[in-house]
């Protein structure tokens, strides 16, 4: 007899993913049926529009032809010639040749780089070791790595926002563990508050969860907020009284919207503080920013106040899978790398880039207000990442569900409910994403506060 869901184990059928849930299959159900439909669920940003940045496909168009130089010599720019030609010299075999398992060690030489520049300043010195970085299929392969690691036994808790980002509670699910959420506050701009880690961790503890670490996404997804480095110092503090570890999710890092603000990382902030004990991983991505170049898989890991011992092991466990996807590793290489003020890429580069972050600002600004002012909705200011997602007035008895799905077959509008991010019980959201182009956004704000004040 064939294969039957029986004979699949308890941790695959008990994982879920949302974003790519129930709702997502009617869509494309009705799109196949012919039915127009705006995709608001996934932050896929070239799926909507967002163009790639030139730099960044010119490097990878020679990473993978190199006798493309030759053929167009007028296409490549010198500074691109000149990455490709340190691609080339440092990755023998190309990109068709797998790469050692960390990943080519020039490119985690650039992010070491990229990181010590990106966080220094103020008399503040921050190094990186490119021993300590891992090259990986996006960030979501080294946060399961990380989560891999931690999880070693189904009393072994990590403790995840809610909302979260459902790739951290699916994966715990998956490898045994306990998800244990900490709230954080709405009305606060959505930021943490050391009593509510206080109390998700008493109240794990007292269940007999053996609490092993803290997730921050910051800039949050799907709350769309940043956090103050003031969180992040509490965090840190929090983490190293109760022995726990720390996962930064940092994908979102470019994705900042308050004017003249700077991204403040986990690694700054520990190092500030001198903190040698609490082990951080801190993972970012390929995907998000302005390079939004989510189907090359390009991320990496970075690891701080671990030993060697536990770094091979997450060496070997990379080396299961061989090595990150170089397309993904020139990717990266390509992102902690840009051109430099002065260099013959660098105009287009910046203009690209302020491009699309100067629009992602100005559609968070148009959805938070557009939502603010539907009867019932309530939306924090969007100041990163690229999500909504706004507290729902529903009908008693009525569910996020419900709303979503009945959203989706009236409007075409694809968001995903509050349930698949975790929420406040008594409350209902939803995630959308701002991405599509401006036009598209006020359509779809008009349609939603138009299906709202319809809908019982
Ligand atoms: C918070 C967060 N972390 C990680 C990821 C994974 O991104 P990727 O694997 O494409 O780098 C995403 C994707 O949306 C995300 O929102």
């Amino acid at each position: 007899m064939s294969l039957t869901i029986n004979d699949l184990g308890k941790a695959v059928l008990e994982t879920h993913y949302a974003v790519r849930g129930p709702i997502v299959a009617r869509a494309q159900e009705l799109e196949r049926a012919g039915k127009k439909i705006i995709y608001c669920n996934i932050g896929n940003p070239q799926a909507l529009g967002q163009k790639p940045i030139a730099y960044v496909r010119q490097v990878l168009a020679l990473a993978e032809w190199p006798e493309l130089a030759a053929l167009a010599p007028e296409a490549f720019p010198a500074d691109v010639l000149e990455a490709a030609r340190a691609i080339g010299a440092n990755a023998a075999g190309g990109v068709g040749a797998y790469s050692e398992s960390k990943g080519l060690r020039f490119v985690r030489q650039a992010v070491a780089r990229f990181i010590a520049e990106r966080d220094s300043g103020d008399g503040v010195e921050v190094t990186a070791d490119p021993e300590h970085i891992f090259l990986t299929d996006g960030a979501s392969k080294g946060v399961q790595s990380a989560l891999r690691l931690l999880i070693a036994s189904s009393d072994d808790g990590i403790m995840v926002p809610v909302p979260q980002y459902p790739l951290y509670s699916a994966t715990i699910t998956l490898y045994g563990g306990v998800q244990v959420g900490y709230y954080l506050d709405e009305a606060a701009g959505w930021s943490l508050s050391r009593k509510m880690l206080d109390k998700a961790l008493l109240e794990a503890r007292a269940k007999g969860t053996n609490v092993k670490a803290i997730c921050v996404i910051n800039p949050g997804n799907p709350t769309g907020a940043v956090l103050s480095r003031g969180n992040i110092e509490m965090v840190i503090r929090f983490a190293k009284e109760h022995g726990l570890s720390i996962l930064a999710d940092e994908v979102y890092q470019t994705n900042t919207y308050r004017p003249g603000e700077r991204f403040v990382s986990f690694a700054r902030i520990l190092t500030e503080l001198g903190e040698k004990e609490v082990s951080l991983f801190s993972f970012h991505s390929c995907s998000k920013g302005y390079l939004g170049e989510c189907g090359q898989r390009g991320g990496y890991m970075e690891v701080r106040n671990v030993p060697g011992e536990v770094l091979a092991q997450i060496t070997k466990l990379q080396s299961i899978a061989l090595c990150a996807n170089l397309p993904g590793q020139v990717l990266v290489y390509c992102l902690v790398n840009p051109p430099r003020p002065g260099q013959p890429s660098y105009e287009r580069y910046r203009a690209e880039r302020e491009g699309v972050i100067e629009s992602l600002r100005r559609r968070a600004d148009l959805l938070a207000r557009g939502l603010n002012d539907i009867p019932g909705y309530s939306c924090q200011p969007i100041t990163g990442a690229m999500y909504a997602f706004p507290t729902i007035t529903l009908p008693e008895g009525r569910t996020d569900d419900e709303y979503c799905l009945a959203l989706l077959e009236s409007t075409g509008i694809c968001v995903v409910p509050g349930s698949g991010f975790g929420q406040e019980p008594g409350k209902a959201h939803f995630r959308t994403t701002i991405l599509p182009p401006i036009d598209e956004l006020s359509e779809v704000v008009g349609k939603i506060k138009e299906f709202h004040l319809s809908w019982r």
